[in-house]
């Protein structure tokens, strides 16, 4: 393999020339304390830290930046701790999901504008992951991710508790009134027990091991608990590996190919991952020009069975699945579907990787005789209500919602569904299909988790605890319910959830992939005819480039000038 030469690296533009401004740029190196030893012809190595404190699941970045940079020196690089804008999912309002675009432009940039020729991304908690691996590619310069790693179980009276999954399951039993204020609190005290990432299988586990069968970490990264001493361990390696992949010159776009993502995509499947994975993968697809769109997921999620029996589809936890083998235990157990001549940034082969990887909890990482779910986690469904798509994750329904007609109680907002849902006077029964609309990229704005709608009060109280739920929304993934999301185009723009009116019929077959409002063609097009386009929700700043540029959901969300494209030119030096 050709190794590239010192007078190669991307920073010996900033540091290599004999001029004015290359003075600068050592003069003030030197001004931070280092010597031209440290530096000099030594690839620079960006650490972009998402470390932040209103970010919980990022809170021991400080010290993993050390181990990262303790990797980089080791390996004879020279490493910089850049922060990037943190994306906290507990506190940001109006969502994340509206900053993943923002974050990822700052990660493009910070490398573009720097002497900077590889970088360690440290991200986790959620809509970081994508955002992160979405602004490297587009750059296109040697890259790994380190995942933040999930925290530990949480734990209440001694029953195991998972984050998201059980805050929504005790609020509907606390609504219900079986549990009382002292419980709630004690809930709330043994939730979080430890710094990092959400452990249930949310959208940050899924993102993780989407980017480990992706080949961007390192094999088994994404499963370590971020406060087991395996993870700083990792972080250095992270370190050691990245200065070789810039004398390689092992890039995402060699990683991340067509192929890569099928792999991606199987390895959320099988997890039973968060839908919100989708979203993502088209939009880091759409970045480096790979092919990956709604009905590959579809495809792919019929080849490859449930092994993961992981919250919410299924019983444990991360820190279970770490002790059961990991990823790498379960890609092993998937290795004849899988793409495994796709190089990862380790320099080896997913195959390579995996190969001889153990299971040591057939439980937890299942067989493929002994599968959670016969087929993968998400389907796609097609219809007049969603011309251009929808997803529903089933292995998270209640079977019997799976085939199911009913008729519609439809809110337009989430402010009218928070006002009447628990009004006794609404007019529903547990086979309503409860409909909210306004929810998606433009109309929230930013498409917000409320897909999962909360079941009706007097229904909680009857004993109902799942329902066909319909809405242009997200849901985060450790919800769980017969919630189809994502509907496209999003009732913000005239979709067909915009037409939809209380009392019509709504039929959904998951099996035949089908979603229908049981109305005639003419009296669609009657009420589309009379429907009126609602007011902008930004006219300045970041939320009217959102606005103007956000796609849909079956495109990824992401905004359409950042998509493939021309390589964006290389800044002159002067
Ligand atoms: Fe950060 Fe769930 S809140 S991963």
């Amino acid at each position: 393999m050709r190794r590239k030469k010192p007078e190669e690296l991307r920073s010996h533009r900033w540091y290599g020339a004999q001029d004015m401004r290359s003075f600068g740029h050592r003069s003030r190196t030197k001004q931070m304390g280092f010597s031209a030893e440290d530096y000099a012809g030594k690839p620079v190595i960006a650490i972009i830290n998402t470390f932040s404190d209103i970010n919980p699941c990022h809170h021991h970045f400080k010290s993993r930046v050390d181990d990262v940079k303790r990797g980089v020196f080791q390996a004879g690089g020279f490493p910089l701790d850049m922060p990037a804008m943190s994306l906290g999912e507990p506190f940001m309002k109006p969502t994340t999901m509206i900053y993943r675009n923002l974050l990822s432009i700052d990660v493009e940039e910070l490398l573009r504008a720097n002497p900077v020729d590889g970088v360690v991304l440290m991200g986790g908690c959620d809509k970081t992951v994508p955002a992160m691996l979405m602004g490297a590619a587009s750059m296109n310069i040697p890259a790994i991710f380190m995942p933040a790693g999930p925290m530990l179980r949480g734990n209440w009276h001694g029953k195991t508790l998972g984050s998201g999954s059980d805050v929504w399951k005790y609020w509907a039993e606390k609504r219900a009134g079986n549990i009382d204020d002292k419980a709630w609190v004690e809930i709330e005290d043994g939730i979080a027990r430890s710094f990092g990432t959400c452990m249930t299988m949310g959208t940050a586990s899924t993102m993780a091991s989407a980017a480990e069968a992706l080949g961007m970490t390192l094999p088994g990264a994404s499963s370590i608990p971020a406060a087991d001493s395996a993870h700083p361990r990792m972080a250095a390696a992270c370190g050691r590996r990245i200065v070789d992949m810039v004398w390689e010159d092992l890039k995402p776009s060699d990683i991340m190919t067509d192929k890569a993502f099928e792999n991606a995509v199987m390895a959320a499947m099988s997890l039973a991952g968060s839908t919100n994975s989708i979203i993502h993968l088209i939009a880091m697809a759409g970045r480096i020009g790979a092919k990956l769109d709604l009905d590959k997921f579809d495809r792919l999620s019929k080849r490859v069975p449930v092994l993961g029996n992981i919250r919410p589809s299924g019983k444990y936890l991360m820190e279970d699945f770490f002790y059961a083998g990991g990823l790498p235990g379960l890609l092993a157990r998937l290795a004849d579907v899988l793409n495994v001549d796709c190089v990862t940034c380790n320099g080896k082969t997913l195959g390579e990787n995996i190969k001889g990887a153990g299971v040591y909890n057939d439980d937890v990482i299942r067989t493929r005789e002994n599968p959670v779910y016969p087929e993968g986690g998400v389907a796609v469904l097609r219809g007049n209500l969603c011309p251009n798509g929808a997803v529903i994750k089933p292995t998270a329904a209640e079977p019997q919602l799976l085939k199911h007609k009913g008729p519609a109680v439809v809110f337009d907002d989430y402010n009218d569904m928070a006002a009447r849902i628990d009004d006794p006077k609404l007019d529903v029964t547990k086979d309503s299909v409860l409909i909210l609309r306004s929810a998606g990229p433009l109309g929230a704005p930013g498409m917000p988790e409320w897909g999962q709608l909360p079941i009706p009060k007097k229904l909680l109280e009857q004993g109902v605890r799942d329902m066909v739920r319909i809405s242009d929304a997200r849901m985060s993934g450790t919800s769980y319910g017969a919630c189809v999301l994502h509907v496209a185009p999003e009732s913000a723009v005239g979709g067909p959830l915009a037409l939809v009116k209380s009392g019509d019929i709504v039929s959904l077959d998951v099996a035949a992939r089908k979603l229908t409002l049981e109305i005639s063609d003419a009296e669609m097009a009657k009420r589309k005819a009379a429907w009126k386009a609602p007011a902008p929700h930004y006219e300045r700043g970041f939320g009217l480039l959102h606005l103007q540029h956000v796609t849909q959901a079956d495109e990824g969300c992401d905004f359409d000038f950042l998509r493939g494209g021309k390589a964006t030119a290389e800044p002159e030096i002067h």
